[in-house]
């Protein structure tokens, strides 16, 4: 479908003998938006669209996604272009300022950042409430929102400088928290992060050094991770992202709307995706099981997804997952490893999917969940640390579209309406007469 820019100035809706003109907003690229703020004043009806399918729950200027291109652009940057020549801190003033910052204004930012990477030592006890197995990603739903506990007294969100300090806190400390949480679970000792790192080496060392001998942060795969949380960075109006800005729509403080954000992701449908993914992978385990699963998913009576395929808005190839293969054979080339049993696998299932016709008619191309597991476990990381990576790179884009929201003026907190088809009103039964 062409973005459509119709250039009209109103829509009509025609219900029996009654019409009415519906403004039409353009954007500036992408397609237009029929304005439908007044319609259930106007007609007394509400518009019905479960999984917003076609419904834009605000205007943005941070991130704008051409599915049928297989476009991403951050603040109109495109993102091959970002992921091939800055890092993921210039991304994250970029999409919280607008624009790149000059050379002063991304050492200051990185000096910023930096010296709020610890967190409170109250917490390391925190983590002791947990069972040793817990989930990474519940203790990160945890964590960060217990974050509130220890900041919320300063966490004015009509003051902007309030809101930059809680939105700097939030960026810096969430590597530190998911190295915590991954830390934790396999027992080792909390590692501090050091402010003569860089912020993606630090959270590597964070998660990898161990007390007993130094550990040096390979180059490569550091820029291969500062790289992935680039592509994870925002996404425009996503369901955690969603879930951020209704949750920071009735005023809750930052760190408890980032911690829905993060419950949300989990989801396996979302930033779930890359963990399932490999255990599909995995479960196929060798190509020659390929049209197994390839049925399994085009059977309407088999609840069983390809893992890491499709997406709401990409009919096309979604581009980060294009840059993301690319950066699974680096990975693969620096840690020596030839020939990776998933890999073979993933090639080769993209390969028959993309040339099967039920994938072809549904525009069913990877996302970017699809080759992210196997370079996330090569690095050495457990299958159930990707979602929090995910979430570590994100947090950005909450904090930026969050910000966003707070600071538009038409603002107002959600609350969608629904179409009741429920019982109508009747009279209470006392217990003897029911049957
Ligand atoms: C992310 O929104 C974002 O931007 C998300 C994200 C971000 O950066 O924030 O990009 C990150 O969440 C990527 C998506 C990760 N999820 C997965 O890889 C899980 C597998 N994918 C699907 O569950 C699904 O494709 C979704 C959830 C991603 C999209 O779902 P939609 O848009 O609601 O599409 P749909 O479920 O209505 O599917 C349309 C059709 C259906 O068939 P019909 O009912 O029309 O006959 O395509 C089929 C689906 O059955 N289909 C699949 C499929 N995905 C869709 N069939 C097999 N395998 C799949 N993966």
């Amino acid at each position: 479908m062409d973005a459509t820019n119709t250039g009209a100035k109103a829509a009509k809706l025609t219900v029996g003998d009654k019409s009415w003109d519906l403004p039409i907003h353009p954007g500036t690229i992408g397609p237009d938006v029929v304005d439908i703020a007044k319609l259930y004043g106007q007609t007394g009806m509400f518009t019905y669209d479960p999984g917003f399918t076609s419904t834009a729950s605000c205007e943005s200027k941070i991130t704008y996604i051409d599915g049928d291109e297989g476009v991403l652009l951050y603040r109109g940057y495109p993102i091959e272009q970002l992921a091939e020549n800055g890092d993921f801190l210039e991304t994250c003033y970029l999409l919280l300022y607008g624009e790149l910052p000059t050379a002063a204004q991304k050492a200051d930012f990185d000096y910023s950042v930096t010296r709020h990477t610890m967190v409170h030592e109250q917490m390391t006890r925190f983590f002791q409430g947990f069972r040793r197995d817990a989930h990474p990603m519940a203790i990160m739903v945890a964590s960060v929102g217990a974050l509130s506990a220890f900041y919320h007294d300063s966490t004015d969100i009509s003051d902007p400088q309030q809101r930059l300090i809680a939105s700097i806190r939030m960026i810096a400390k969430m590597p530190t928290l998911a190295a915590m949480a991954y830390k934790y679970s396999i027992g080792q000792p909390f590692v501090y992060p050091k402010n003569d790192l860089d912020y993606t080496s630090n959270f590597l060392r964070m998660c990898f050094a161990v007390p007993c001998e130094d550990y040096k942060v390979s180059p490569v795969l550091s820029k291969a991770m500062d790289k992935i949380f680039i592509l994870h960075a925002d996404h425009e109006q996503n369901a955690s992202t969603s879930t951020v800005r209704l949750a920071g729509s009735s005023g809750a403080n930052p760190f408890a709307c980032i911690a829905a954000g993060i419950a949300c992701l989990w989801g396996p449908a979302h930033g779930g995706a890359n963990e399932a993914a490999l255990k599909m992978l995995s479960e196929i385990g060798h190509v020659d099981r390929i049209p197994e699963f390839i049925n399994r998913a085009k059977d309407k009576n088999d609840p069983f997804r390809l893992m890491g395929f499709g997406h709401r808005v990409y009919k096309n190839y979604d581009p980060r997952a294009k840059i993301m293969q690319r950066t699974c054979h680096e990975v693969l080339a620096e840690l020596g490893i030839k020939d990776d049993p998933l890999l073979d696998v993933a090639v080769e299932l993209e390969r028959i999917a993309l040339s099967d016709d039920y994938f072809v008619e549904k525009k069913l191309y990877p996302n970017i969940d699809f080759y992210s597991g196997i370079t996330l476990k090569a690095m050495g990381f457990p299958t159930t640390m990707f979602t929090v990576l995910f979430a570590l790179a994100r947090t950005v884009g909450w904090i930026g579209q969050w910000k966003e929201m707070i600071e538009d003026p038409s603002q107002r907190i959600g609350r969608p309406r629904q179409l009741y088809t429920g019982a109508t009103q009747r009279d209470y039964t006392a217990m003897s007469k029911r049957r």
